[in-house]
């Protein structure tokens, strides 16, 4: 039965079988190639993508069942590539290989919308199921907090553009 759901803001109707896993999906049908296919047992988080603002395994999780969920892959996060993570990991060159770097960051930007200035432990435990063969984690840690103090200084910036707009008029 076909499914509809929300990716990346844009409304799609999948005609797919139902237990289709939502990594396919996005791959396979939609051409979405940022979420990883790792494991494929919800073990490692390479598939990593946000239903409804929280990270999820997808590469497990049938399609029928976000139904009218709304999906944000890596290449929804931004739309031009400067979320405060995509700018962190590019800073602080924070991938090896690169492949398990779109789960990472998905986890990461969960993490953060939930917990904006997490402590080592916060990110120990967010990130705890996300797996890196190349072992980056220390990198991956600093790029969190590196993220945390860009979208910091963005919230400082946008209140300080607000305060000189209402100055002004
Ligand atoms: S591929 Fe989904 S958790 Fe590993
Ligand atoms: S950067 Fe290679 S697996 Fe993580």
């Amino acid at each position: 039965m076909p499914v509809t759901l929300t990716v990346n803001g844009t409304r799609r109707t999948l005609d797919v079988p139902d237990d289709m896993p939502l990594l396919w999906a996005l791959r396979e049908v939609l051409d979405l190639k940022g979420p990883k296919f790792g494991c494929g047992i919800g073990q490692c988080g390479a598939c990593t993508v946000h239903v409804n603002g929280n990270a999820i395994r997808s590469c497990n999780l049938p399609v029928a069942g976000v139904a009218n969920a709304n999906v944000v892959t890596i290449e929804g996060l931004s739309a031009d590539g400067t979320h405060p993570l995509q700018q962190a990991w590019q800073e602080l060159d924070v991938a090896q290989c690169g492949y398990c770097q779109a789960g990472q960051i998905m986890t990461a930007a969960a993490l953060l919308r939930r917990t904006p200035r997490p402590s080592d432990a916060d990110i120990d435990q967010a990130m705890t199921g996300n797996l890196c063969r190349c072992a980056t984690y220390h990198r991956i840690r600093e790029g969190i907090h590196r993220a945390s103090a860009i979208a910091a200084n963005n919230d400082a910036s946008a209140r300080d553009t607000d305060a000189a707009t209402q100055e002004a008029l």
